[in-house]
């Protein structure tokens, strides 16, 4: 595997040019995906400014141009209509001034009546390596024009250097605006620090630290994090990293919210319990981020990191990595997020499969599974003898559903466990499952739980079979996002 030095991970792209064989290179391989965003070259991580402006999607990612690997950050832009289909539509954020000269890092976006505005962290670093994040914001016009404005506040003295991803709240009882930004405190506890403002354009200052009851010690770093309003609750999403949790295996970077409520006059998110929810419980997940959904208030629509930070894949090999989940919408039932498909994906389906006549398993398609009651053991990517694969198994007694990819040919961050189990108490009674080419994405009962994926199946990993009373509806889907080269 390369290794890379600290000059080709900060490398400024100067010409399109640099990277076209890289993406030359990566556009035949087996694992580009066919309906979920993915890294145009090199390196993706988190979505960013997800939301809706002027009639169009908008949802960036941090791109690293240059590799599988993490070094300087971009936005990279995609739209659109419909949040099925996407198109690229090239870098938006440059980390081409001082402030962001080590990387345009995460944040969130305001739609106004006339721009869209951007808010990001400026990852600069000083020549020793000093590490200076700044609170940047760009303005982008319906032409795809941006404007970059003075930082709007820098590094909060009282904190660590870990101070990033903005998110930006309108709060329409007071009128004002406020911005969460991730952050530690100086004896390396993660928390929330926020900043308050009458106009989102300048004016801001330090409102305080977000205090919440019974979490003053849950990691060294909250990352990504966001306050949203979701069928009457408070919902505050956030990763702290560095901590371990109750059957996540080794694995030490979490993404997941409190249900609660959140008082803006003395800044304190009450949560509901004390349990930290986590959203996904698949193995590649992290930095989700919400859009607002504009018809109803009560919803939000969420996208995820389909990967984790520290984390390898099989495609670093081939120079690329990374991609997002599937746009998913939000509820709260029964004092718990509920995570549902777009009905509109149902537009993606083409050929209806007989699963009674053949045991083979497209690499790009859907299944939903009604099950009838007692034990389910679903393969997927098994191999001809039905040996191996990806295993999902429902255990009647236990009450509980397990996902397993330890049988599969090519195995990575086997350090973070490879089998992860979540409890139903009220048994399980329907699957829908989203297959890409290097993805799938499980929503056990109606949403009430997901496991999203990576998975790189060989030639030969292309089965499927179910043992247990279950009917099977499986579809093709079709391609909905572009992957052409524009930067
Ligand atoms: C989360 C994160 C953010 C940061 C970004 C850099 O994965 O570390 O905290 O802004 O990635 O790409």
């Amino acid at each position: 595997m390369k290794t890379w030095t600290k000059e080709e991970r900060y490398r400024v792209l100067t010409s399109e040019q640099e990277i076209r064989p890289l993406y030359d290179e990566i556009r035949g391989s087996d694992y580009r995906q066919h309906y979920h965003i993915q890294s145009v070259t090199g390196l993706l991580n988190d979505p960013n400014g997800f939301v809706l402006h002027n009639g169009l999607w908008h949802l960036f990612y941090q791109w690293c141009p240059w590799g599988a690997v993490h070094g300087l950050k971009y936005w990279y832009h995609t739209v659109s209509c419909d949040l099925v289909h996407w198109k690229n539509a090239g870098v938006c954020i440059h980390p081409d001034t001082v402030y962001d000269n080590k990387g345009a890092y995460s944040g969130s976006a305001l739609p106004t009546d006339e721009n869209l505005f951007l808010f990001y962290t400026g990852n600069h670093r000083d020549d020793d390596w000093t590490r200076k994040p700044y609170t940047c914001m760009v303005e982008l016009d319906k032409n795809g024009k941006t404007i970059k404005h003075p930082p709007l506040f820098g590094m909060n003295g009282n904190y660590t250097e870990h101070q990033r991803d903005p998110k930006i709240i309108y709060n329409e009882q007071n009128g004002k605006y406020y911005i969460i930004i991730g952050a530690q405190t100086k004896d390396k506890k993660g928390c929330c620090i926020i900043y308050i403002s009458d106009s989102y354009k300048e004016g801001w200052h330090f409102a305080g630290q977000l205090h919440v009851p019974g979490f003053e010690d849950f990691g060294d770093m909250w990352e990504c994090p966001s306050i949203e309003r979701i069928s009457g609750y408070d919902v505050l999403i956030f990763c702290p990293q560095h901590i371990t949790l109750p059957g996540r295996g080794g694995n030490i970077h979490h993404n997941g919210y409190l249900l609660g409520h959140m008082d803006w006059e003395t800044l304190t998110f009450y949560p509901d319990n004390t349990k930290f929810h986590v959203l996904d419980f698949g193995f590649d997940s992290y930095a989700a981020e919400c859009a607002a959904n504009p018809n109803d208030k009560n919803k939000a629509t969420l996208v995820a990191w389909m990967g984790l930070p520290d984390a390898s894949y099989p495609t670093d090999e081939e120079n690329w990595s990374g991609c997002l989940t599937l746009p998913r919408e939000l509820r709260v039932r029964d004092h718990r997020l509920i995570q549902q498909p777009l009905d509109r994906l149902r537009a993606l389906r083409g050929n209806k499969l007989n699963t009674e006549s053949t045991d083979l398993l497209p690499r790009v398609c859907e299944a939903e599974i009604i099950c009838r009651g007692g034990d389910l053991r679903i393969h997927m990517f098994a191999k001809e003898d039905h040996s191996g694969g990806l295993t999902l198994t429902y255990d009647d007694n236990k009450k509980e559903i397990t996902i397993d990819r330890s049988k599969m040919v090519k195995r990575f961050n086997i350090q973070n466990g490879e089998s992860h189990s979540r409890p139903l108490p009220k048994g399980l009674f329907h699957l829908r499952i989203f297959i890409d080419r290097s993805s799938v994405e499980i929503f056990v009962n109606d949403g009430d739980a997901v496991f999203s994926t990576r998975l790189f199946p060989t030639e030969s990993e292309n089965r499927l079979c179910i043992d247990g009373d279950a009917s099977v509806h499986m579809w093709e889907l079709d391609r909905a996002v572009e992957d052409s080269f524009i930067i």
